[in-house]
């Protein structure tokens, strides 16, 4: 369910029109939906209300501060995963009770501002960073609270570059030899090692990998206990997945399904992680048609967000549905399946204006003749977006919308030729 919908063949954002917005703010132009985002949020609460989980919103997903202080008023906590991201959420006025601390590579400077913000967990991923944290814990004279992260070596099921709990990856403790290093920390004066933490990938279409997942989590809490470990949370990460093609998600409630019987055997609190489930559906990129060309038997519409805007998919590959914000007569209504051709559809390469082969957002797909000026819309943008965005070409950051029925705020204004040189001010110095 999301709050973007065509009314008599136009297409709106809550109760505005996404031409209208294109027209106050330019493109291209990032839209979200309060309304789209707060369904996404209760759905994972109500479905994991059983548990009474600490769901903390994992801000590399979609940080916009306004979105995060979105999250923060309905309930959420944060997952952060750098001293950036636990400012923006501190900043979004969270408690650093709520927040838990995720990376591979936590520096000594995150790891005490962390802890001087009380964050109630962190997600610890090698032996190395036991020995560290416990160091600055010591040096403080704190005891931090710790999730061990394990990789659980299930097979793949998301893309090569997302897969996150196969072996040879680099995050997570080695489910072979996580118990060795567990031992070695037992009763340690600095550390609480009080939690399991196991993310999966990222975005997840079955319950599957949850359920392999929880099998060994059971197996592993039992055995930390076993060594003296006080384990009271269980933290399943985030990875739920979302309708990108048509509609393939599962709802949460089949993700509780297997995961709040597990918890509540266990004893433990739960956490979660969500980020893609809350932001992906609800937002997306507007574009405006440049020029449209014919060139080697293929034809291309070159339009205003390029790979600096949504580098998703050159990067991983991925599918985004893409329309007219106002289509012509006859294509009114868009398809329920936007791999096939339609009737008088024409097969195109979307693309922007960046140099590089790479720059698409989607090739050889089935639109409307389109011209230029036309707005296209790029649905379930809202997810690894703007987070991943970039100055690339030397290209101002998009402008960030933020719609609430028929209000619409700004939220992030569109970067000028002037941002992208401010920090260089070395040279002009001189
Ligand atoms: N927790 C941890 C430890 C994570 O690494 C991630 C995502 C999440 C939670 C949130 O996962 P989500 O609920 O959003 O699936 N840029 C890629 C996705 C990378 C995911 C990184 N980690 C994409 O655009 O698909």
């Amino acid at each position: 369910m999301d709050h973007f919908q065509y009314k008599a063949g136009k297409l709106f954002c809550e109760d505005v029109a996404v031409r209208e917005l294109a027209e106050t703010y330019g493109t291209p132009l990032y839209v979200y939906s309060t309304a789209t985002l707060v369904h996404h949020l209760n759905q994972i609460q109500e479905a994991f209300s059983e548990a009474d989980p600490l769901i903390c919103y994992s801000v590399k997903t979609n940080g916009n501060l306004s979105i995060l202080k979105l999250m923060h008023q309905y309930g959420a906590g944060f997952d952060v995963t750098s001293n950036g991201e636990l400012h923006r959420a501190l900043a979004a006025g969270s408690a650093g009770q709520k927040i838990v601390f995720a990376g591979v590579g936590k520096t000594d400077l995150e790891q005490r501002r962390a802890l001087s913000e009380n964050v109630f967990l962190f997600n610890v991923e090698s032996e190395a960073e036991l020995v560290a944290l416990g160091e600055v814990a010591g040096s403080m004279g704190r005891k931090a609270p710790v999730a061990l992260r394990v990789n659980p070596d299930l097979p793949p099921k998301t893309h090569a570059k997302t897969d996150t709990s196969v072996k040879g990856v680099k995050f997570g403790l080695d489910i072979d030899t996580v118990l060795e290093v567990a031992q070695r920390f037992v009763n340690h004066p600095h550390l609480d090692i009080c939690g399991l933490h196991m993310h999966l990938g990222s975005p997840i279409l079955s319950v599957e990998p949850y359920k392999q997942g929880i099998a060994k989590a059971k197996t592993l809490v039992a055995a930390l206990r076993g060594q003296g470990h006080p384990i009271r949370i269980l933290n399943m990460g985030g990875g739920f997945g979302i309708h990108y093609r048509k509609k393939e998600a599962l709802p949460a409630q089949a993700f509780a399904e297997v995961i709040v019987p597990a918890v509540r055997e266990l004893g433990c609190k739960l956490v979660l992680e969500p980020g893609r489930f809350i932001a992906g559906n609800s937002g997306i990129l507007v574009g405006r048609v440049i020029y449209t060309k014919e060139s080697g038997g293929k034809l291309f519409v070159i339009q205003d967000a390029a790979m600096n805007d949504l580098i998703r998919p050159t990067l991983y590959d991925s599918f985004h549905r893409i329309w007219p914000v106002e289509p012509q007569a006859g294509f009114e209504v868009p398809p329920e399946d936007f791999e096939q051709p339609g009737e008088n559809t024409v097969s195109v390469d979307v693309v922007g204006p960046v140099c590089e082969s790479g720059d698409f957002l989607a090739k050889q797909r089935h639109l409307p003749p389109m011209h230029q000026g036309d707005l296209l819309a790029v649905f379930s943008a809202g997810a690894y977006g703007m987070s991943m965005s970039s100055n690339y070409n030397s290209r101002p950051r998009a402008a960030e919308i933020l719609v609430d029925g028929t209000k619409h705020r700004e939220i992030r204004r569109r970067e000028t030729c002037e941002d992208l040189i401010a920090n260089e001010i070395g040279f002009l110095n001189q």
